[in-house]
């Protein structure tokens, strides 16, 4: 993970550079730094904390100014977050300096190398390890940093986004990439460089997003060189168009982005479906899938990976698929698939589910799969991310930028997606008839009023919250369509509150977890469901009858479960495979109302981090 941002041009670059930080705070928050030039003299600082503490240290330092320089928040890999294992790291002759987003995996034997050559380390970390492997290079070959950097990464493997700078080339950045994201920002005469858009919306629209393997010189005034870290040879960089807008990256008046992010879903899922429906002449257009069709048609197994709230979406769309297209679905953790010589072949079908497009275990589980002769349909929310483009098709979420750490929207709209390939899949296999199909048609769209109608019970759940803020255990029940909101629930409040929790089909708990209930362990209990009501209600009374405490989310009009529950929130009644879009939405603001009252940060919970780009 970890975030990194440059900047050559004429302004001030640690302002820059700064807000640019910030802003990809989400991508780690333990410690930070920066290294700014002016043209003769190159400065640096760096702090173990948020970016806030690094200001405070800043402002102790004279003379900290320049057009040209480089910063990084970090998530730590290697090394415990402190100041000195924060970047930027320092070559030994004190003239190179780097920041790092990725993990070296054969740092250990790099640094022996280089042990043996002299060389000695502050730090425990791998990005000491390679600033000083390319002043090695730099050094012994005599070389321009460009060219010290590209044969020194040819020696690394691992993964890696990388901005270098040099004390005797003071008006040029160097970087690179392998794995992990990296974009150049192209302004008039100025560039950004960073780990997403966001820190240079403001400035400007063009952006090269560098493809692995490509390295860039930046330097002031002169064009950039694009090359192939492997053979030097000439890159021709495509400048894309930003549509994204600063306001969307901002908080619009929330007191914390997961939650206007909870409240965006009715908008994000408008999005989602935007000129993708259209119920008069009975379509769903996913120009992904119809690109396909054949494959689609013919698919005997769909697989589908993902990390994360990305899994439950994908666990909910198994239902999805299974349910209404009568397609045998595999749900798999990309960490688990990527090593597992998972049986895959020309003929399946692989989606991969990623909110940011990153994350590195979803990203090595589609090469996998690709390897196997697969076909792979990416549904990713960040535009031309490094999944998005990995896939051989797929759709964009479009649900905007998500920031908060917790995943909200980006589940919601992944399930959109997830909903629209099913029932265009039976309609194609000819499984559903056209009556139905424009049934779940005008059942998706309504979603977005439904949404509302559940926000609408914020402040009950803000009092239910309170209530049971200070539980230490909390179990989340469901059952079919539901079953994934238990767990999606669960994790929500562990992630933000980190209260232990544990998400788990409603039968299953006579098999364990019911050990636990007890007057002090509250059991959130999804009770939506039609299909197997009478059991759950049954299940509720088993922890009834143990003293367990229940808070049940129920659809609007429920009669049995109200009547013995202890707290109830109502949710608007809809069919089946609708249910888990509408359950999760009590579920999220539980969580974050627990989180703040228990004084957490909400948007930056402690070790974790919203883009994970390392194993
Ligand atoms: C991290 C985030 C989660 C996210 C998961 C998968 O753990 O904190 O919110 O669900 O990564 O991320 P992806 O971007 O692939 O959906």
């Amino acid at each position: 993970m970890c975030g990194i941002v440059g900047y050559v041009g004429n302004k001030d670059s640690l302002s820059i550079i700064i807000k640019g930080l910030k802003r990809l705070e989400y991508r780690g928050y333990d410690s930070s730094g920066v290294a700014i030039s002016d043209g003769n003299t190159t400065r640096f600082c760096k702090s173990k904390g948020k970016i806030n503490k690094l200001e405070k240290k800043l402002k102790k330092i004279k003379d900290i100014s320049g057009p040209i320089g480089i910063g990084h928040t970090r998530w730590a890999t290697h090394g415990e977050p402190s100041d000195i294992n924060a970047h930027p790291h320092m070559s030994n002759s004190g003239k190179l300096l780097l920041v790092h987003n990725g993990i070296i995996e054969n740092y250990n034997t790099l640094k022996e190398k280089l042990i043996n050559e002299g060389f000695s380390f502050v730090s425990e970390t791998d990005t000491e390890v390679l600033v000083n492997l390319i002043e090695f290079v730099k050094q012994s070959e005599k070389l321009k940093l460009g060219e010290a950097v590209q044969i020194a990464l040819r020696q690394v493997i691992g993964a890696y986004a990388i901005c270098v700078m040099d004390y005797d080339r003071p008006n040029e950045l160097v970087v690179a990439k392998l794995g992990s994201p990296l974009c150049i920002g192209m302004g008039k005469n100025e560039f950004y460089i960073a780990s997403d858009v966001s820190p240079f919306i403001e400035f400007t629209k063009k952006v090269v997003y560098l493809k692995d393997g490509e390295l860039a010189i930046i330097r002031n005034h002169k064009p950039t060189i694009f090359r192939k870290i492997s053979d030097n040879s000439k890159v021709l960089p495509t400048i894309s168009r930003l549509e994204l807008s600063l306001e969307k990256i901002e908080k619009k008046g929330y007191k914390h982005f997961m939650l206007k992010e909870i409240y965006e879903q009715p908008k994000a899922i408008r999005d989602t479906l935007r000129g993708r429906l259209n119920i008069k002449k009975g379509i769903v257009k996913l120009s992904g899938m119809d690109e396909y069709m054949d494959k689609f048609i013919n698919c005997k197994k769909l697989t589908i990976i993902a990390c994360g709230t990305s899994w439950h979406s994908a666990l909910a769309g198994e239902y999805m698929f299974e349910k209404i297209a009568k397609v045998s679905v595999e749900v798999e953790y990309a960490s688990e698939f990527r090593y597992r010589d998972p049986v895959i072949d020309k003929n399946d079908i692989v989606i991969a589910i990623s909110q940011s497009g990153e994350t590195a275990d979803t990203l090595a589980a589609i090469k996998l799969a690709k390897q196997k002769g697969a076909y792979v349909y990416g549904i990713c929310n960040v535009v031309g991310s490094s999944i998005a483009r990995e896939s051989d098709s797929g759709s964009y979420t479009h649900a905007g930028p998500e920031i908060g750490v917790a995943s909200t929207k980006a589940f919601t709209t992944q399930m959109t997606i997830l909903y629209l390939m099913a029932i265009k899949l039976a309609k194609i296999r000819g499984v559903i008839s056209k009556k139905s199909f424009i049934n779940y048609l005008h059942e998706i769209s309504a979603i977005e009023n439904k949404i509302k109608i559940a926000l609408k019970n914020d402040n009950l759940v803000k009092k239910v919250s309170k209530k049971y803020m200070n539980s230490k255990n909390c179990l989340y029940l469901g059952r079919g369509y539901n079953f994934p909101i238990a767990l999606e629930g669960a994790l929500k409040l562990k992630e933000i509150s980190y209260i232990h929790a544990e998400g788990y089909p409603a039968a299953e708990m006579k098999h364990g977890p019911i050990a636990l209930i007890d007057k002090d362990m509250p059991t959130v209990v999804i009770a939506t469901n039609k299909i197997n009501y009478d059991k759950i209600v049954s299940n509720i009374q088993e922890i009834k009858s143990r003293k367990g405490k229940i808070i049940a989310i129920v659809s609007k009009g429920d009669k049995e479960v109200k009547k013995i529950a202890d707290d109830v929130i109502e949710v608007p009644e809809c069919i089946e495979s609708i249910t888990p879009f509408i359950t999760v939405i009590p579920l999220q603001l539980m969580s974050y109302h627990i989180a703040v009252m228990l004084g957490k940060n909400v948007d930056q919970p402690r070790n974790l981090a919203k883009s994970v780009t390392v194993e």
